[in-house]
């Protein structure tokens, strides 16, 4: 027997956590940058799984490796080497700033990753045991289990799960000063999103990260990068900080890295991975041979189809478009963003305005609860832009309606 979407929905509502609040309908397949719900309803894709989807659904080469894949290995564990693993930790590694990879399972975990590497470096390479402060941003959002969550300078992800990781200091994004005052002689690294995501979509300022860079090596601190949502394309440059000219320490990856399998790394210099020896770390699955093939071919199709540039066009073209509503709407107070990764500032209305603009058959989110986020797959085109910008116009036009009604 053949349940109904209804049926299901109420199952759904009686079994799944209730931490979740999922839309009232099943999505049943995808194609490109379109998704389709199980009554055919068809909406354009600006949320990409948050951010994951860079690929966006059925492309013939993901479907293809993880065809070839699964006839071959799933899952050996780290106790062994296959050949998929270890071409990913050299493509990723060719790629930029790190000597070494830690291959794990989501962003929270690559963040666990990071700040166990950066204390326990502290403690076994600087010789300074004392240096055990991590110090985040405020709006950051770093991940829920704990010690990433410790990291998360937001209150209301803290309430009623405390106590809280000891050691964790914050201060405000884009301001140095700010960072000056909490960073010393007992930190043991400064952790950063190169643009914040779920805090609201709020890219570093310029001479922010060079700053910050520059106030780590003065003092003895890691300085890590945490691109789980900026990372793998999205805000024009393989790596976030590319863009920026600043390298880290340490840089956590997750989300876009696999393209929708689930994959986290956390990547360092030789120098940041001295702390860790045999036995420090570890996880099950880490870089299995599945996901470490789906991610490889990730990067191969983001470099051969310039999906970089792409991001930074169609990123420019959606916030050119965005600003151009906020001349005519004036409940969008600000629109910014970097590539792919582009934040309409809205107030309170976000939640309303996103439920409109589902309506109209365009999928986006909020963050930070006052921003509308739009972070498609990396694949969309000139028209995809142009026919989101339509419907969030008719979302916007009905909102204001009904304001003045
Ligand atoms: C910047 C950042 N770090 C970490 C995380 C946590 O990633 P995950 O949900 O895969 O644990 C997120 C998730 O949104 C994120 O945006």
């Amino acid at each position: 027997m053949t349940r109904n979407a209804d049926e299901l929905l109420e199952i759904g509502a009686k079994t799944n956590s209730p931490s979740y609040a999922p839309a009232q309908f099943l999505l049943d397949h995808g194609e490109g940058v379109w998704l389709w719900d199980s009554e055919g309803t068809k909406y354009l894709d600006f949320v990409a799984g948050i951010a994951v989807n860079c690929l966006g659904y059925k492309h013939p080469r993901i479907i293809e490796v993880i065809r070839r894949q699964s006839e071959r290995l799933l899952h050996v564990s780290n106790m062994f080497y296959t050949r998929e693993q270890i071409e990913l930790m050299e493509a990723l590694t060719q790629r930029c700033f790190a000597d070494r990879v830690f291959l794990c399972n989501s962003g929270a975990e690559a963040n666990e990753g990071a700040i166990k590497l950066a204390r326990r470096w502290q403690y076994a390479v600087a010789e300074a045991p004392e240096r055990i402060e991590i110090v985040t941003a405020r709006y950051s959002f770093h991940g829920r289990t704990y010690g990433a969550l410790s990291a998360t300078g937001q209150p209301k992800y803290h309430e009623g799960f405390g106590p809280m990781l000891p050691g964790f200091l914050y201060a405000d994004y884009n301001d140095l000063e700010s960072f000056r005052a909490v960073v010393g002689e007992r930190t043991a690294a400064v952790m950063l999103e190169p643009v914040q995501g779920e805090g609201g979509v709020r890219p570093a300022a310029p001479g922010f990260l060079e700053g910050i860079r520059a106030l780590c090596d003065e003092v003895g601190a890691l300085l890590i990068f945490d691109e789980v949502q900026a990372g793998v394309g999205r805000t024009g440059s393989l790596f976030a900080h590319q863009g920026y000219g600043v390298e880290p320490d340490i840089m956590c990856l997750a989300k876009a890295l696999g393209g929708g399998v689930p994959i986290g790394a956390t990547l360092a210099t030789e120098r940041a991975f001295h702390g860790w020896t045999r036995g420090s770390h570890a996880t099950t699955y880490g870089g299995n041979p599945l996901v470490s093939a789906v991610s490889r071919e990730v990067l191969a199709v983001i470099e051969e189809d310039d999906l970089c540039g792409n991001a930074t066009r169609q990123g420019e073209a959606l916030m050119d478009g965005l600003r151009s509503l906020a001349e005519r709407f004036d409940v969008i107070k600000d629109v910014r963003g970097r590539g792919l990764m582009v934040g309409a500032e809205v107030g309170e209305a976000a939640g309303e305005i996103s439920l409109l603009c589902r309506e109209e058959g365009l999928l986006i989110n909020t963050a930070g609860g006052h921003t509308l986020r739009f972070v498609p797959p990396l694949i969309v085109n000139a028209g995809h832009v142009e026919m989101a910008l339509e419907r969030v116009e008719r979302a916007l036009t009905r909102w204001s309606a009904s304001r003045a009604a």
